[in-house]
């Protein structure tokens, strides 16, 4: 009998830190991808991690083939997810990382991009925006293949922090967070809506809420990475579970929207720059870039955010 070709998925990882091998331990227990290979300069903790993640298989939704990579890996992969670099430490901002994170990335990419990659490249490690301008830069890839966690994270906690103030799921929160992720980053709180309710005229129906209580929340989410890590010294759960999000939504050809971080050439008027904006992710990667209509006071922000990255981002590539 002819057996029918059978595409299967795979998934590089490089870098098994915290970030990293919680994006693997959620891929394999949201059954994703068929394949994932796992890449650390520390091969002892890649082949532990692959150890023990294969240890539960028994209990997975499906069977994932996971093995210890290398970079002849990258060839046949269709996602090459990067996690790989120096972390915030207590005190440090995400934008303090970049020279270090940049050379690391430069030789990483180099190394992927000489094995033959083809794929789509999805960027985590901080600061992300700068860093996924600089994979663009260095793989030579079309922008659209290029794609960094940028504010999916954010706006799932914005949604997931609205949902608890009105005591409605976040899944029906309708709000985003956009900008770079980090401290410039802002609500797009003009487009915000309960179910499909504006939030402003879902505010104004409702006891016991209040416009200045969104302020706070804001902060709170736009400080979020900052209270974890003092606390338990990483950010890892959340940021996976966005990182699955975004690969699943290439992998299935979702054409759904998330605010990761992308290439803009002319939208919002703003040229070469990678940042968080509502995007539509598919099979190609970048799809589209949705271009919100901004209130002045968003569209002020915005460009400050826009301006940040690029302050960081010019000088640092040269
Ligand atoms: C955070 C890290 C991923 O926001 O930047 O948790």
């Amino acid at each position: 009998m002819e057996t029918k070709y059978q595409k299967v998925d795979r998934v590089v990882l490089i870098g098994s830190g915290a970030v990293g091998i919680s994006y693997a331990f959620a891929l394999m227990n949201q059954g994703v991808t068929e394949e994932i290979a796992i890449i650390d300069l520390n091969a002892d903790k890649a082949l532990g991690d692959v150890w023990d993640l294969n240890h539960g298989k028994t209990f997975a939704p499906s069977l994932t083939n996971i093995w210890q990579g290398d970079y002849s890996d990258c060839k046949d992969a269709d996602i090459v997810c990067l996690c790989a670099g120096a972390n915030q430490k207590p005190g440090e901002t995400r934008l303090d990382l970049v020279e270090k994170n940049m050379k690391i990335f430069k030789k990483i990419v180099g190394d992927v991009m000489a094995a033959g990659f083809d794929g789509i490249f999805l960027v985590a490690t901080n600061p992300v925006d700068v860093l996924t301008q600089a994979v663009i830069e260095f793989s030579g890839l079309p922008a659209h293949r290029v794609i960094g966690s940028g504010t999916t994270l954010d706006t799932a906690r914005l949604r997931y922090k609205l949902g608890e103030y009105f005591q409605i799921s976040p899944k029906a929160v309708h709000a985003y967070i956009i900008g770079e992720h980090g401290d410039t980053e802002l609500p797009l709180w003009s487009r915000a809506t309960i179910g499909p309710v504006p939030l402003h005229t879902y505010l104004e129906t409702h006891e016991n809420h209040k416009a200045e209580d969104l302020d706070q929340i804001f902060v709170e989410v736009r400080d979020a990475a900052y209270h974890i890590i003092e606390k338990k010294g990483a950010t890892f759960y959340g940021i996976a579970m966005s990182l699955v999000r975004i690969t699943e939504a290439i992998l299935k050809n979702e054409h759904t929207v998330l605010t990761t971080s992308s290439y803009l050439q002319g939208q919002y008027g703003v040229d070469d720059v990678c940042i968080g904006v509502p995007t539509i992710i598919s099979r190609k990667g970048v799809q589209e870039i949705i271009e919100v209509p901004m209130n002045e006071e968003e569209q002020k922000k915005f460009k400050h955010s826009v301006q940040t990255l690029k302050d960081i981002y010019e000088p640092a590539i040269k």
